[in-house]
């Protein structure tokens, strides 16, 4: 959580650092602030709010310099206000920093230096590194932060200025993430590359117990104790137009309408109609690891997690593999039990999420096969894991994740036909066959964006309902989670996820005319089933909208409304049914008003634990 930039270059800094946090916002927007050096001088603005607001102040009041740092925040320790907004200084005014992270031991710091002298001004847990700066700060930044991060537990990527030592950014990190961008005369930090990408395409990630120091000349890299390594320059391929709107009015919606296109790039040269074969050499676990695999856990949260459970679906039937789904959160604290013939499959979009991290670093003490799922090239997690699967599917600024859940579901897909291949699962014919049709998905996708007009005039009939309730079986099952998940985090309505079946068990008992239920209802093995199931809402007057396959006649007497979707052979339909429920979400939280490129309370990439 929070995003952090700074800056050093010719231009001014101030639109540099504003454009950077605008790209960050989706990592916390609780409150920003910049801090810029001026004729000898630190000049801080912080607000409470979003990086607008900051705008507004900056544009009434404008600072100058050409180089500086910035911050976006999304709060841990302290409430959201001005005063806890970074950037902190300390005591005298002449040391500076931005945090991103959690400082676990920073009651027992903050006591000592109290006891020292200092005098705290913020409720935060940031604030004991700059008073541990003014601590040990003789002339040299680089060694101040070396002095102060040796007494910091806890996890941070932060960056420091020094009125005293001009042209000089000093970053360090154990945990969140900093990218360096290395331009034509100018030098940047970012918590992601999305930031530096219109400077610079050229960039190095920053590991664990590495800083940076960067000044006008250039950047040079060294670890914790200050001996210096040596770092490999990447050149990212995103392009800048990526991180647009693009006429869309909302990120989401841009990238809800990009999913046909993301399943194209993360299957493509990954299988081959012609000889139908899937090819995953390309993920570092050895062909011979998985041909021995007799099981396979798959580990995530929120949205991954639910691609995670169409995962094991897939894997299950496909390559007759049993597949444990867990929530991160949860297994990295339980005596968890890996022989050594399990696949762990950790699932992550941002690649960052301390919990998914900290079960990816358990689970490789105990096993030999761990892999990642993850959008973010050089991500922590891509790095720690054995092998890497990445999901092709571009910058997603949304908070609310759309076309990473599609492009996990392909990836998860394209992991289960492998391990079928592999440990001959599957015939030729079959998997040929698979192949076929989920080359097809792609059109089937854009055939039901093409409809999405009937999705918003369904959605606005909703709009002021509070509660909902989605249901789904088997494969679809996980996708009512995650159209459950969907309309919460963005239009705050209270939506519940069951399977068809439990309905019975208890919750049947919320059913009444103000509670409406999305139901998926593809015609698969458990369709009479879910017919059912919408009878025994309908005998209690629920009001229910299904989502059908085109040519299905008979749902269509069942149910109030329907969402027809093309059909697809059962398992694909995950990949279908998906896409008019983020929509529906889309279309009711935007007639709310809501914010739905940054919903309230959350962030895009979980740091803390
Ligand atoms: C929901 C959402 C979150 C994330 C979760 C895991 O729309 O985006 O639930 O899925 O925080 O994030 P990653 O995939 O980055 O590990």
């Amino acid at each position: 959580m929070c995003g952090i930039i700074g800056y050093i270059g010719p231009k001014s800094v101030v639109p540099v650092i504003l454009d950077g946090l605008k790209r960050l916002e989706y990592r916390g927007y609780d409150s920003a602030g910049i801090a810029v050096v001026d004729r000898g001088e630190i000049r801080v603005r912080r607000v409470k709010g979003k990086v607008k607001d900051l705008e507004d102040s900056l544009r009434e009041e404008p600072l100058q310099g050409t180089y500086g740092l910035g911050h976006t925040r999304w709060a841990t320790h302290g409430r959201p206000s001005e005063e806890n907004a970074h950037p902190h200084k300390d005591c005298s005014g002449r040391l500076v920093i931005v945090h991103n992270g959690i400082i676990e031991n920073y009651l027992a710091l903050k006591q000592k230096l109290r006891a020292e002298g200092h005098t705290f001004k913020t409720e935060t847990d940031t604030e004991v590194i700059v008073h541990l700066l003014e601590k040990y700060y003789r002339g040299s930044l680089e060694e101040a932060m070396r002095a102060a991060i040796g007494e910091i537990e806890g996890a941070f990527a932060v960056a420091a200025l020094a009125a005293d030592e001009p042209d000089r950014i000093v970053a360090a990190k154990q945990g969140p993430p900093i990218v360096v961008g290395l331009g034509d005369g100018e030098f940047l930090i970012s918590s992601d590359i999305n930031a530096i990408l219109a400077h610079t395409p050229n960039v190095v990630f920053l590991e664990d117990g590495e800083m940076a120091i960067l000044d006008r000349s250039g950047a040079r890299f060294t670890d914790f104790h200050g001996v210096p390594k040596a770092k490999t320059v990447e050149r990212v391929s995103w392009s800048p137009l990526m991180m647009e709107k693009r006429g869309f009015k909302h990120f989401m919606l841009k990238e809800i309408f990009e999913q046909p296109e993301v399943v194209r790039d993360t299957l493509l040269g990954r299988m081959s109609l012609d000889t139908g074969r899937v090819m995953l050499d390309e993920i570092g676990i050895p062909e011979a690891t998985l041909r021995r695999v007799r099981k396979a856990v798959i580990i995530a949260c929120g949205t991954s997690y639910h691609a995670g459970l169409v995962g094991k679906y897939l894997m299950e039937s496909l390559a007759g593999i049993p597949v444990d789904v867990e929530y991160a959160s949860e297994f990295r604290y339980r005596d968890f039990i890996l022989d050594p013939d399990t696949l762990v499959i950790v699932v992550s979009q941002s690649g960052e999420t301390a919990d998914t991290l900290a079960a990816l670093r358990a689970a490789k003490d105990r096993c030999a096969a761990v892999l990642a799922v993850t959008n973010a090239r050089s991500s922590s997690i891509a790095r720690e894991a054995y092998g890497v699967l990445y999901t092709n599917a571009g910058p997603e600024i949304g908070v609310a994740a759309t076309k990473t859940f599609t492009a996990q579901m392909t990836a998860l897909a394209l992991i289960a036909l492998y391990l079928a291949q592999v440990q001959e699962r599957m015939d030729h014919a079959a998997l040929l066959e698979f192949i076929q049709e989920f080359q097809r998905i792609p059109y089937k996708m854009e055939k039901i964006l093409g409809r999405a007009k009937a999705v918003e005039d369904l959605a606005a009939r909703f709009v002021s309902f509070s509660h909902f309730l989605f249901l789904g079986r088997w494969v679809n099952f996980p996708v009512a989670l995650e159209g459950a998940l969907k309309l919460k985090e963005i239009s705050y309505i209270h939506a519940e996820a069951y399977p068809g079946g439990e309905m019975k068990h208890g919750p049947i008992a919320l059913i009444d005319e103000k509670m409406p239920t999305l139901a998926i209802v593809p015609e698969d093995r458990v369709y009479d089933k879910m017919l059912s199931n919408i009878s025994e809402i309908k005998a209690r007057n629920g009001y229910v909208i299904a989502v059908a396959s085109d040519d299905d006649a008979r749902i269509r007497e069942r149910v109030d409304a329907v969402i027809a979707v093309p059909a697809a052979p059962p398992l694909l339909m995950p990949f279908l049914t998906a896409v008019p429920l983020q929509l529906f979400a889309y279309y009711i939280a935007a007639k709310r008003g809501a914010d739905v490129d940054q919903p309230r309370n959350l962030a895009k990439s979980v740091t803390v634990e």
